[in-house]
């Protein structure tokens, strides 16, 4: 699994000294309320645990997590999951004081370039609710087409919601 640095962050794999700066920049009703899987309030000892997966995640069954550093903090984590032959799906959030500087466009476009040209992908796609404007926004400027419109796709906590699929082809 590369590390890839750039200017402003690096994009590195999660170690165990990052449990506190990933809960307390993870720790957020806003990034909760815009993902699926990221829970709220988040502990530390949830992101112990978090941390020790993602450790043996770095391969194409598992999926690959980046941290995203900055300052050596974990300032946010952009991944490539569900890796199934030729596709993958992307996801990724980052901590509320960075929003809005282009950072994550930066770094969907540098996992995006690794799942391509590394992993030889030809697909990747992401699943977003239909109100998370920026995060659109963040696809369709790293060249993401919009697919279709998912009724009710995803179930959280007994919700469902709409989510549009987006997908980057090679
Ligand atoms: C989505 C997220 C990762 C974006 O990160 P970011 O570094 O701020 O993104 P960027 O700065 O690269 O781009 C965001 C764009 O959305 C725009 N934007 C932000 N809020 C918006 C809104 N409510 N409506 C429309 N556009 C919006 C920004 O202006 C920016 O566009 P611009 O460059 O043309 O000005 C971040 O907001 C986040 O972590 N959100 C919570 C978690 C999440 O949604 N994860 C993705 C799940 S699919």
């Amino acid at each position: 699994m590369p590390i890839i640095k750039t200017k402003e962050f690096t994009l590195r794999p999660f170690r165990k000294e990052d449990a506190f700066s990933l809960f307390k920049n993870i720790n957020n009703k806003k990034i909760y309320r815009n993902t699926l899987r990221i829970k709220y309030p988040y502990t530390i000892n949830g992101a112990r645990s978090w941390i020790k997966r993602s450790m043996k995640a770095r391969n194409r069954k598992s999926g690959f997590k980046w941290a995203i550093d900055i300052n050596s903090e974990v300032a946010g984590g952009i991944g490539l999951v569900r890796i199934e032959g030729h596709q993958a799906e992307i996801g990724y959030w980052l901590a509320e004081k960075y929003w809005g500087q282009g950072i994550m466009t930066r770094a969907v476009r540098l996992v995006v370039n690794y799942g391509f040209n590394r992993l030889k992908l030809k697909r990747i796609f992401a699943y977003v609710f239909t109100f998370n404007k920026a995060s659109q926004k963040v696809l369709f400027k790293s060249g993401f087409k919009k697919e279709g419109l998912l009724k009710k796709h995803a179930e959280k906590n007994g919700k469902y919601y709409d989510d549009y699929l987006y997908a980057k082809i090679k």
